[in-house]
């Protein structure tokens, strides 16, 4: 165990588990998933699937990283040898190395506005100069896979050094930091003129808007924000010590998470509506806006430069802790060194990025899938960030629950005298509501 590394302490831990979680699933996914889907309704639901879906889910992840102290696929392999049930943990290698190598090309974006802001590029432009700058910046190929190669890099470098010297110090400081400049940009986003259009789009649910595809995508943004379905919080939790509460630290996680999700949401929506911009457009949009609200702020650009500078550290602890997923695998089943494995699935992820960092107009081909009709990023996005971490946390739930059993699970939540007053709920939620609720959305979506 202890060369397999450890976190430094509980709030470490609780801090690199959030520092994964708060990415750009928050600040990026949810808003334009949240535009496509009809606004407040959505909200609603995503919220319901946090707590019904989510909470549970990544208790399971813990207490089964925790128990084993492996990877994912040792993780399965450590409960029920000799049979299939690791391929689950496969399941989740695949789908971190495809979620990495369309989340760092969104990355790449976010490195590359902060160069452009400083440049002064969006300087005093209104939304067309700024959808102009966009559309031309995600159409250059060389640049949309330099700075793809260049998240990569800096993501492997840091898996490369190891659990508590590299993950754990990026979250300390700037997280918070996050939080603070979401808070006033939300201050400038309120205050815009024709702000409430944006808020009752935001917050009055319109229940006209209603079908089967709104719960796969709430389902699967509460999944994907929460770093749960391939084993990342798996992996995390068996990093982790006896004595620290499972129970408090998701918590925490899922308290975090959601609130930094609902403020982007405060900032995106009133500056939208306000721009009379249309709030389905894809994922471009945060990238139309945000330039916008800048230039209407007294040190627009150095202040945007900041937020894009924190964005893309809150991307790259994400980043870190989907490689994690892969490495760990190799490092425990294969007895792989760190290095190598950060390097080589770093490589990977790379080259099944390239389609995501040409498919915004770099080559036509991945900008319009032929018969799809949608391009390879948004595909990407959806195949593996819905579907697969779908079908991942499905599995979770079904072998922590009726594998595993949730009696060995609780014993491991409730190690050392921890607490757990809802252990009830949570023993039936992730036996029946769990398995039964992700299948009936996964289905109905064939029917
Ligand atoms: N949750 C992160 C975000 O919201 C992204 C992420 C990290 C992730 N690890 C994951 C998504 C594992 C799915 C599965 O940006």
């Amino acid at each position: 165990m202890a060369s397999r590394g450890n976190w430094g302490s509980k709030l470490g831990f609780i801090l690199a588990a959030a520092g994964s979680a708060v990415g750009l699933g928050n600040i990026w996914r949810f808003p334009y998933t949240t535009g496509r889907n009809g606004g407040a309704l959505f909200v609603l639901i995503y919220i319901g699937c946090v707590i019904v879906l989510g909470l549970p889910v990544l208790l399971a992840e813990l207490s089964l990283g925790r128990a084993t102290y492996r990877n994912p696929v040792g993780a399965f392999r450590a409960i029920r040898p000799g049979t299939k049930w690791h391929f689950t943990g496969y399941l989740g290698v695949l789908t971190a190395v495809m979620i990495l190598s369309f989340y760092a090309v969104i990355a790449g974006w976010t490195v590359g506005y902060i160069f452009k802001t400083l440049a002064g590029q969006f300087n005093g432009l209104e939304k067309s100069g700024v959808a102009a700058v966009f559309s031309s910046f995600i159409g250059s190929p060389w640049l949309q896979v330099l700075l793809l190669a260049i998240f990569i890099i800096l993501t492997a470098y840091i898996v490369s050094r190891g659990v508590a010297a590299g993950l754990e110090k990026f979250s300390k400081l700037l997280m918070p930091l996050l939080f603070l400049i979401l808070v006033l940009l939300m201050v400038r986003s309120l205050t815009l003129p024709g702000a409430e259009k944006g808020l009752s789009f935001y917050l009055k649910p319109d229940f006209a808007a209603l079908n089967g595809r709104v719960f796969l995508e709430a389902m699967g943004q509460a999944f994907f924000s929460l770093s749960l379905g391939l084993g990342t919080m798996l992996t995390y939790g068996s990093y982790l010590g006896k004595k620290e509460s499972l129970v408090s630290s998701a918590a925490w996680v899922a308290v975090l998470d959601t609130s930094v999700a609902i403020l982007a949401g405060f900032i995106i929506f009133p500056a939208l509506f306000s721009q009379n911009m249309a709030p389905d457009q894809g994922p471009g949009l945060v990238f139309a806006i945000l330039p916008v609200i800048f230039s209407h702020m007294p040190g627009g650009m150095a202040f945007g430069a900041f937020f894009f500078l924190l964005l893309a550290v809150a991307a790259l602890t994400s980043t870190i802790s989907i490689l994690e997923v892969p490495v760990a695998f190799l490092i425990d089943e294969k007895k792989w060194p760190r290095r190598k494995a950060a390097w080589l699935m770093g490589g990977v992820a790379f080259l099944f990025g390239i389609p995501s960092a040409l498919s915004g107009g770099g080559m036509a081909f991945f900008s319009r899938l032929p018969l799809l009709h949608v391009d390879f990023l948004t595909l990407w996005d959806k195949a593996w960030g819905n579907v697969a971490l779908s079908v991942g946390a499905l599995l979770v739930a079904f072998f922590v629950a009726h594998v595993w059993k949730t009696a060995n699970a609780l014993q491991e939540i409730t190690a050392e005298g921890a607490r757990f007053r809802l252990a009830r709920l949570w023993a039936i939620a992730i036996k029946y509501v769990c398995p039964l609720l992700i299948l009936a959305v996964l289905v109905s979506q064939f029917l």
